[in-house]
Parts: structure tokens; sequence; C-alpha cells
């Protein structure tokens, strides 16, 4: 055997003896408010990133399709050969007004995104500086980059300004807006004022934001106008797929020259520009969708404070709930499964080991009564859990 084969059947061994196994669910349904998997069940989903239901929307849908007829399934080709299309053009100019930014670039994934601007960016003697708690494709993104990396407390703005003071040829402060696994925000405004006392390029990640926080969910950059790099994902609120980031001119032709995930790639399908772009539109032409989901978080939160369930102080529609332990956590979200509700159980590496918890995200297309029965199901059980962990 080679050394990597030992180390594949070692690392999966310790992975299942750790609980910390993972796979693929097959589902038979579109992504929805249900969720219907090969068994033939069907779950209410509480485990999704579609926070306004948009991944199936009629609209979104029909411009996907149209899309699809006029200008077939793919782009054929990277953007700066022959893939950029008029859709993705009318897409950029599009998010260009919304987040108030001259210039966007679309990247296929937010991973990719993350992954190619911090690598365009940060050269050697350079100090990326960003929260503990921010995602993988950001953390990797330092771990690989030329410059030097370093993290500082969740949110804590003077474990920031401490990073901040080094001494560097060029600095890249990086925060996400709505943190994916607490749902907790950041301190825009005081995060941006920090990067500016210290000469710092202040980048933000809005993958969880747009579509959720700002006026009539807009995003982080209704919040805060002096982002200088704004990064957001079309696989969380929008419902489809796909990323984008807006910056100042400058920036956005350096990335196109100099960004290799940018630079080497399939640009994204015009019809998924096409269901973006129409899923944007939605979302700015009938503000009651972003108002009905944070409706329906106030209810949630109401409800799970008053069952006593332990709910992380969120507003957004990430509402985790602690239950620390691999056994207990997978064992809870089993139960819900079996009583028709599909919750994410999340796991180290994820979220810290002992940091174990339910990932339970609203949607604007949940019903009260859904929510009801979420939180009566869950009180139920984490309540039985409790006498058999302790
Ligand atoms: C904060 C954050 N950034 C980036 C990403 C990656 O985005 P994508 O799913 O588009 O690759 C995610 C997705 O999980 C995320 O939660």
């Amino acid at each position: 055997m080679s050394n990597i084969r030992q180390r594949i059947s070692a690392a999966l061994q310790t992975q299942r003896q750790q609980g910390r196994w993972r796979q693929q669910v097959v589902r038979t349904s579109g992504h929805g408010r249900l969720l219907a998997h090969r068994d033939g069940q069907f779950q209410i989903n509480f485990a999704s990133n579609d926070y306004l239901g948009l991944a199936n929307d009629p609209t979104v849908c029909r411009a996907f399709v149209a899309a699809a007829n006029e200008y077939g399934v793919g782009s054929g080709g990277s953007a700066l050969i022959s893939g950029y299309h008029h859709l993705h053009h009318a897409l950029c100019q599009q998010l260009a007004e919304l987040t108030g930014k001259p210039q966007v670039l679309l990247f296929g994934s937010g991973f990719a995104a993350n992954q190619g601007v911090i690598g365009a960016l940060i050269k050697q003697g350079d100090l990326l500086i960003q929260d503990k708690l921010n995602h993988a494709s950001l953390i990797d993104a330092g771990l690989h980059c030329d410059g030097h990396s370093v993290r500082y407390r969740h949110n804590d703005l003077d474990s920031a300004e401490r990073q901040l003071q080094r001494q560097a040829a060029g600095k890249l402060l990086v925060t996400e807006s709505v943190f994916s696994m607490d749902g907790d925000q950041a301190p825009l405004n005081e995060l941006a004022k920090l990067s500016q006392q210290h000469q710092a390029m202040f980048m933000v990640d809005d993958a969880h934001g747009l579509g959720v926080i700002g006026e009539h969910g807009l995003g982080a950059s209704c919040l805060e106008p002096n982002i200088d790099i704004y990064m957001a994902t079309f696989g969380k609120a929008l419902g489809v797929g796909g990323a984008m980031v807006a910056a100042e001119q400058d920036v956005i032709e350096y990335l196109t020259q100099f960004c290799r995930h940018y630079v080497y790639t399939t640009a994204m399908p015009p019809a998924m520009a096409a269901a973006v772009s129409a899923a944007l539109t939605r979302i700015v032409d009938e503000p009651d969708l972003v108002r009905s989901l944070h409706q329906r978080i106030d209810f949630f939160r109401t409800l799970a404070q008053q069952a006593n369930l332990a709910v992380l102080p969120s507003t957004t529609a990430i509402q985790p709930i602690m239950a620390p332990g691999n056994d207990r956590v997978i064992a809870i979200a089993e139960q819900m499964r079996q009583r028709g509700f599909a919750i994410g159980a999340i796991r180290a590496p994820t979220v810290k080991a002992g940091q174990e918890r339910l990932r339970l995200t609203i949607s604007a297309s949940h019903t009260a009564q859904d929510i009801e029965n979420c939180v009566a199901a869950l009180s139920d059980i984490m309540g039985r859990m409790q006498e058999h962990f302790e």
C-alpha cells in the first residue's frame, strides 16, 4: 500500500470513530419548504440556505428556463476567452448598482471567489487579518496565500486592532457579515473604521447577509459604505449558485488580470446569471418577501425562548441551538428527521469540538404551523435527551 492509501484508510477510520462521518442524503424533490428523499420520506426543511424560498420560485425558474432555451445550458468558455455573455454583463451592472460599487466580477462559487481574491491580493510581506470564525474558504485562503495570515477573536474589536497594529507592506482585514454557524453579525462600521485607521483594505463576505440584512435585505453594503471588497454568494438567499465580488475599478481590473480562480475557469452558465438577476429583482420589487422572513425569525425565537431551548443570540435566518457532543447532536437531528423535520447537525471541524450545535435555518417559505411544530418537536426531543445524556 502506498503512503497515500494508508493515510486515506487511517483518516476514514478516525472520522468514523470520532463520530464525524458525513454523507450525502439523496433528495428527490426540488429544494423548498418540503424535502422528499429516496426512501419516500418527507421533511420540513429547516436545513437550507434558501432563506427566501427562491430556489424553487416560479419567476426565477422561468428566467432560468427562458435563458437556457435561448442561449443553451453552458457558457462554453472562460470569461476572458469566449464565455462572457450579455446576461453576465447585465447582472454585473445590476449588482454594481445594488452594492454602490463601480464594478463587479462573477465567480463560479463563493469558495472560489474567496480563494481567488485573497490569493491575488495578498503577497509576500502582506498581512491578512481575519475573524477566527470566518468560513473555511477564507481560512484556507489565508493558509495558502503568499503573505502572513493571522486571526482575531470573534467579533472582538480590541483583538482586531492588535492585529492591525502589526507592521506589514499591505493589510487586508476580512470578516463575514453574518457568521454561517452562529448567525450573529460582525460590527461592520467599527471594523471599517479600524481598517481605515490602520491603512488596511476591508473585505466583507456577505454570503448569509445578502437577501437578509440591511435595508430591504440588500445586504452589508447598505449597512457600511466603506467596504473595499464586497463578496457575496448567489447560492444562499438568492436560491441559485455562483458568486460575486464588487469593488472599485482598479481592484476589479486587477482581479480580472491576476485572479486565477477567475481567469482559468469556465464562466457560469448565462442562464444562471439570468436566474440570479430575476431573484434580485424579486427581492428589490417585493420587500414583503424579506419582511416575511424576519417575521418568521422573530416568531421562531419567541417560541424557542419560551421552550427554554439554548438558541444563540442571532436575529438572522441562521438559528443555532447548542447541543454539545457528537452523539447528542446527531441523535437529535436523526430523531427530528424521523418526526419530519430536516435540521443540520454541526460538528467539528466545522465548529470547535465541544461546540456542536443544531443549525436551524428559517425561511420565508415556512408556515407558522411549521415553526410551531418544529419547536415543539425539538423541545420534546431535547428534554428527553437531557435525561439520557446527563
Ligand atoms: C460565509 C461563506 N462564505 C463562502 C461560502 C462559499 O460559498 P459557495 O457555496 O458559493 O461556494 C459559504 C458557503 O458555505 C459561506 O457560508
